[in-house]
């Protein structure tokens, strides 16, 4: 898993992959920046931490080149975006087609980029959320796995929608893990297939 700060979705995908159960196991989680509370996390669970500094690579090429030998030397099947404040580079995503997955907050293609809960409010959606789905070389962009939606609620401020939107991602995102693992996920070029029918999963809280 790569993340970059707060840990949250890693922990909720701890918590998933702690059950008996679980048909996946976190091997690996790497921060691009050292005091990122995720490793914390992650510590806690007994799980193996790196971290590697953007800070200290001279270019792009040279940090996604070093992610890429720490998945690789770790036997990575998978890699988790959560939270994961990087863009990566084309040739680091090639590489990982097909495993490398990230959680948006966002229905997309609704708000790719930032801020995406000021900008839901702003545009006066009445329901928002958040997306899992397979990384492609264009940002916040690819088949869709699973989304998770919430309604917009009156005398919602981004922080509170930002919340409602947070406890939907921690049960999408440990649900497309578990499709994915499972192996029920089949990735066409524009949308995937979960046992056969057309996806994406969609879980819609009432409130
Ligand atoms: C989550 O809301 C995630 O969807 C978002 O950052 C937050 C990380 O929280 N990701 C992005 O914005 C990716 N561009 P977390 O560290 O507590 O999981």
């Amino acid at each position: 898993m790569l993340i970059s700060g707060r840990g949250s979705n890693l922990q909720a995908l701890i918590t998933a992959c702690s059950a008996p159960n679980f048909p996946a196991e976190i091997v690996l989680v790497v921060s691009n920046r050292g005091d990122a509370p995720g490793l914390e996390r992650a510590g806690r669970a007994g799980i193996p931490t790196r971290v590697i500094a953007h800070r200290d690579f001279a270019s792009r090429d040279a940090f996604d080149a070093a992610l890429d030998q720490a998945l690789t030397d770790a036997r990575i099947e998978l890699v988790c975006l959560a939270g994961f404040m990087r863009i990566l580079g084309p040739a680091f995503i090639a590489a990982w087609h097909d495993k490398l997955i990230n959680i948006h907050p966002s229905l997309l293609p609704q708000f790719p980029g930032l801020d995406t809960h000021a900008r839901a409010l702003a545009a006066g959606v009445k329901r928002h959320g958040c997306t899992v789905h397979f990384v492609r070389a264009e940002v916040d962009n690819g088949p869709i796995i699973v989304q998770g939606s919430v309604p917009v609620l009156p005398g919602d401020d981004a922080d509170k929608l930002a919340a409602r939107v947070l406890a939907v991602e921690h049960r999408a995102y440990p649900l497309a893990l578990r499709l994915i693992a499972e192996g029920r996920v089949r990735v066409l070029p524009d949308h995937i297939e979960i046992d056969g029918r057309p996806g994406p999963v969609r879980l819609d809280v009432a409130a």
